[in-house]
């Protein structure tokens, strides 16, 4: 298939970009740089710089390159970052998201594949978390990904898009060429590597007395060709459906430091800190309705390999991307 990922010199998007080249995809990558790395863009793949802010340009884009589907992955993720700046976070994720839609309806792709997250059920009555559970998101962040979901039934029901909204949990690891770079660092596995490299002093521990056993947050990650696998499945659904997409296991903060000390050999000092505004205390997948549905399997079912593919990325790329 023709596809556009939007966001594609991101993360997430690099990784699946990478995976539809892989397969045999014709892709072409549309990202303004804010976020995103000129040198995660795969090189087989089109780049066309530019903001969805730009209604005309991805306008533009779209009818020139005329794709049969695309992956949404452009957004701020911060949910930190989004408890001190809401605006951006309703602009960018919400606003400027619309204009990616109303640019496919006008243009012609029916099938949109889109990231959203966990975030969007806030701290869950149980887990772990299926898509049955009521979506209460405690962060702007999750707000504007809720709101986004939203859209996307409406856009379906009235213009006939076909969707598939996928809720990330905790995305980890990397594929060879491509890992989680950051210019603002706040992520967990990342931040901790970056110590064992030499370049952080110590780990900070946000939060140690949660209604958890060791008293630290505990997340569900996800290794990202796990994630990508995902969305190549999604791109073939033949209905408009919201996915949760995790492993089903949980880590403690702890335990993810813990890991990465037997993975690096590092020691990797800590310093213990007050709480996150807006981390709720755990966050575990349930995936069942996606594997039943989509027949996704995860193939990283433990921590330590996810980590040791972030540690391989992180030595091969000490630097990053380097901008
Ligand atoms: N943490 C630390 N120290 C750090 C960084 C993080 O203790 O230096 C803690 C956080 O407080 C949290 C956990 O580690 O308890 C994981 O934090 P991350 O920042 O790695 O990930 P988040 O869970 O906050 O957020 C990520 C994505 C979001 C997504 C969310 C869903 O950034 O886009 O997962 O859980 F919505």
């Amino acid at each position: 298939m023709k596809v556009l990922v939007v966001g594609g010199a991101g993360y997430i998007g690099s990784v699946c970009a990478e995976l539809l080249l892989n397969e045999g995809h014709t892709v072409g990558i549309f990202d303004n740089l804010s976020e995103g790395h000129r040198r995660a863009v795969d090189s087989r793949a089109q780049f066309m710089e530019g903001d969805l802010a730009d209604r005309d340009r991805i306008q533009a884009t779209l009818a020139a390159f005329q794709p049969e589907a695309v992956m949404h992955f452009a957004a701020n993720a911060l949910v930190g970052e989004s408890m001190q700046n809401p605006s951006k976070y309703f602009r960018n994720n919400i606003s400027h998201g619309l204009n990616l839609l109303d640019a496919m309806v006008t243009t012609g792709p029916k099938q949109l594949v889109f990231s959203s997250t966990c975030a969007t059920f806030g701290p869950p009555e149980r887990v772990p978390i299926d898509e049955t559970l009521p979506q209460r998101p405690i962060n702007p962040y999750g707000e504007s990904k809720l709101a986004f979901e939203k859209i996307l039934r409406w856009y379906g029901e009235i213009h006939g898009l076909r969707f598939v909204a996928l809720r990330y949990f905790n995305a980890a690891g990397a594929s060879e060429n491509f890992g989680e770079e950051h210019r603002c660092e706040t992520h967990l596995i990342p931040n901790v590597l970056k110590v064992a490299l030499g370049q952080n002093p110590q780990v900070e521990i946000f939060g140690t007395d949660y209604d958890t056993p060791d008293g630290t947050c505990i997340r569900d990650y996800i290794h990202i060709l796990d994630l990508a696998r995902a969305h190549i499945l999604a791109m073939a659904s033949p209905r408009s459906e919201f996915y949760n997409l995790g492993t089903g296991g949980g880590s403690s903060v702890r335990e993810v430091i813990d890991c990465c000390r037997k993975v690096t050999g590092h020691k990797i000092p800590v310093v213990e800190k007050p709480r996150r505004p807006g981390d709720p205390p755990r966050l575990i997948a349930s995936s069942e309705k996606i594997q039943k549905e989509l027949g996704w399997r995860p193939q990283f079912q433990n921590l330590e390999a996810i980590i040791q593919s972030a540690w391989k990325w992180h030595q091969k790329f000490p630097n990053g991307y380097g901008d």
